[in-house]
């Protein structure tokens, strides 16, 4: 006898961890109040066994993984960066020079000469173009514009 009661406060206990880890998990995704409900029915409300917590700390981990890495994967990356520009930029842009108007090259002086030493600024004009120079909207993803970006900004700031 009391061997079932501590059976059930096992239980018990343990429900109410996966309940906690449901609920941060779908807090964290930011799923809907009726997505969240029919998950915890799902997982939680009904009797409870360990393949189901296994179930749920898998779900659980695939969540949090997906949640992690998906910021991680769109910081800008300088090595990204150097091969866009390699492959983009170099034929008007090699070693920071302009080949198309010499004077708006890419030397930090010139890029804050004409407001273009911000992140932000450099972005706008890889992706929209700019009089000569193509826009690269179609051709970069946003990561591959903001490594691009940081990569220029970085470089600048070294002297090239
Ligand atoms: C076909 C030649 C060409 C290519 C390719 C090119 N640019 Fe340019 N770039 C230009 C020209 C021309 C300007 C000057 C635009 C203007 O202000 O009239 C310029 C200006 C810039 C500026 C601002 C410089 C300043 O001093 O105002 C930055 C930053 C820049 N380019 C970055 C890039 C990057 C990064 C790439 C590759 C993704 C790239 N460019 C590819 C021709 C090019």
């Amino acid at each position: 006898m009391f061997d079932s009661v501590s059976i059930a406060t096992t239980e018990c206990h343990w429900s109410i961890i996966a309940k906690f880890v449901v609920y941060r998990v779908c807090r964290l995704s930011s799923l809907s109040d009726r997505q969240r409900r029919a998950f915890e029915e799902t997982f939680v409300r009904t009797p409870f066994d360990m393949k189901k917590l296994v179930g749920i700390v898998c779900i659980a981990l695939a969540a949090i993984t997906m949640l992690f890495s998906a910021p991680a994967s769109a910081e800008p990356d300088l090595a990204v960066g150097k091969q866009v520009f390699a492959a983009n930029c170099v034929a008007c842009h090699k070693g920071g020079a302009n080949l198309v108007i010499a004077n708006k090259n890419l030397q930090k002086a010139t890029l804050a000469q004409y407001g273009m030493d911000s992140m932000e600024a450099i972005q706008t004009q890889i992706t929209k173009g700019k009089n000569a120079m193509p826009a690269f909207a179609g051709r970069l993803d946003p990561n591959q514009i903001e490594s691009v970006a940081a990569y220029v900004f970085a470089q600048a700031d070294a002297g090239w």
